[in-house]
């Protein structure tokens, strides 16, 4: 996220204080999930993730409110990175309520936006839109209203009419429960995303009441009372209305990251990135791609992942928090994790990268090939069926099939060294600690205790014995007693 300087970003509002609230403290009961709704991910990113970077380019992060409660912990920790504030709301009786609670920390400003964390998508400009439409109406509380095909779950709104003529201004929200005959039909709908003047927010808050079908307070209400008091309640209508739309079940949870992902898939091939049946293909929000790099289908590209130019991502792959460098080749069926992969590098196919790598230039993983914790050096080789485990390995190195360093004494985990030109043949393993000095070789089969000194053979293997005629000794017999029991 650009981190701006509060300085900028107070020249751009011109004046008056505002700050952001983002309602985040419910359950999602709807979901029916034991984890806190606005840690549901579309795109790879939790709900409220979205909310807060969007609402971190209107205002400095600080003056950012996340305003939690349900899982308060975890969503703290999660967000902690953004440099939001947090406000709690340690029992959630409604989204009223939640302002309430707000008030110490929000009534130092002169305007205060309210987002709600389950709304994702919406856009900075058009937060910006309705906070200058706030500001130039000098209105109390300005509301977001958009005109979904379907209406039905949405508060409504009621505007005053003059003449049977429809003004901006607003009457009421009236909440799907409490919709009178008739009112169903009212197209308009409540966002949920507001502009409040701090002052006749907080005079007129305690007037809010319990008595609707929730028994909650409904920050929806305050479009009534502020009308009564006199105060302006403005509303500015979306037209973009699927970015305004709340996430309240899993089916819309679906349908707001596949469009996300669309959305995605689109923008890298904007930039030149070629992806064969993108629809098979998750790439998530955060993930850059460079020009010229082919994504075969059914591949995942998740959480920070960069690849760079001219790569090959061929299908089944696997991709998570990894940096790649141009022109690496990752086959079929590759699981890669919190790993960098240099330049040229071949991976694959069915590698498995788990987290802690740094493959170099020009090395090649093969097949049932597994990587923890590990350097690989330029050019070096490890192509069959082996384990490398916390391991520092050369340039030019050669790894055998299945080769295996044992890195676990079952209390610690102990470190393998292999330095520059080592040769390690077939099926041997490496009892770490321990380390292969320059040049070396190990004959196949070996089982490996004692550092090897540079440029030597190390053999660690018991010695052949051939036993002649053993063979044919035994099969005789064994035709005999067989010969015997028949009779
Ligand atoms: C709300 C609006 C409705 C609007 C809709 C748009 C109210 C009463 N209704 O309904 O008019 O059409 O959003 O999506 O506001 N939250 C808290 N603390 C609480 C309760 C809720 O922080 O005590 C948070 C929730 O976590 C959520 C947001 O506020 O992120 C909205 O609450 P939710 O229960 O989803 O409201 P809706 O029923 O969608
Ligand atoms: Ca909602």
């Amino acid at each position: 996220m650009p981190r701006h300087t509060s300085k900028e970003k107070r020249t751009i509002t011109n004046g008056p204080r505002i700050a952001i609230a983002i309602m985040a403290a419910g359950k999602g009961t709807r979901l029916k999930s034991k984890h806190p709704k606005v840690l549901h991910e579309i795109g790879g990113k939790p709900l409220l993730r979205w909310v807060i970077e969007t609402a971190a380019k209107i205002v400095p992060a600080q003056d950012v409110y996340a305003i939690i409660g349900f899982e308060a912990n975890r969503v703290r920790q999660a967000m902690a990175d953004t440099g939001c504030s947090f406000i709690v709301q340690e029992q959630q009786h409604g989204t009223g309520h939640a302002i309430m609670v707000g008030e110490p920390a929000l009534s130092k400003y002169d305007h205060i936006l309210v987002l709600s964390g389950d709304t994702p998508l919406i856009r900075q400009e058009v937060i910006e839109r309705l906070r200058d439409f706030h500001l130039a109406q000098k209105s109390a509380m300005t509301l977001l209203t958009a005109e979904p095909e379907n209406p039905h779950g949405y508060g409504r709104i009621l505007r005053r009419k003059t003449r049977g003529k429809s003004m901006n201004e607003v009457l009421a929200i009236v909440e799907q429960k409490s919709l009178r005959p008739g009112q169903e039909k009212i197209p308009e709908i409540n966002v949920g995303i507001y502009g409040f003047a701090t002052k006749p927010l907080f005079t007129n808050i305690r007037k809010l009441r319990t008595a609707n079908a929730h028994g909650e307070y409904y920050l929806t209400d305050m479009a009534e009372l502020l009308v009564k008091a006199k105060e302006r309640v403005l509303a500015l209508k979306e037209g973009a209305v699927a970015e305004t739309l709340g996430i309240n079940t899993r089916a819309e949870l679906a349908r707001l990251d596949a469009r996300v992902r669309a959305a995605k898939v689109a923008e890298l091939l904007d930039a030149g990135v070629t992806i064969y049946r993108p629809e098979t293909c998750v790439i998530d929000s955060d993930v850059i791609i460079e020009a010229d790099t082919i994504v075969d289908p059914f591949v995942q590209v998740l959480g920070r992942s960069r690849i760079g130019a001219d790569c090959r991502i061929q299908s089944g792959t696997i991709i998570v928090n990894c940096v790649i460098g141009a022109g690496t080749i990752v086959q079929p069926y590759c699981v890669l994790e919190d790993s960098r992969v240099d330049e040229n590098v071949r991976l694959g196919p069915f590698s498995h990268l788990r987290p802690g790598n740094e493959v170099s230039e020009g090395a090649h993983v093969g097949n049932f090939v597994e990587l923890k914790k590990t350097k690989l050096g330029r050019g070096s080789k490890a192509n069959h069926l082996t384990y490398l485990g916390d391991s520092v390995i050369g340039e030019r190195v050669n790894i055998g099939a299945g080769t295996i360093t044992c890195n676990y004494d079952g209390v610690h985990k102990h470190q393998t060294v292999i330095e520059d030109g080592v040769f390690v043949g077939s099926d041997s393993t490496l009892v770490a600690p321990v380390k292969l000095g320059k040049g070396s070789y190990v004959g196949a089969a070996s089982c490996i205790t004692d550092d090897v000194p540079e440029d030597a053979l190390a053999l660690g293997r018991g010695r052949q014995i051939n036993k002649l005629e053993w063979a044919r000794i035994k099969r005789d017999a064994i035709a005999a007693a067989k010969e015997a029991s028949k009779k």
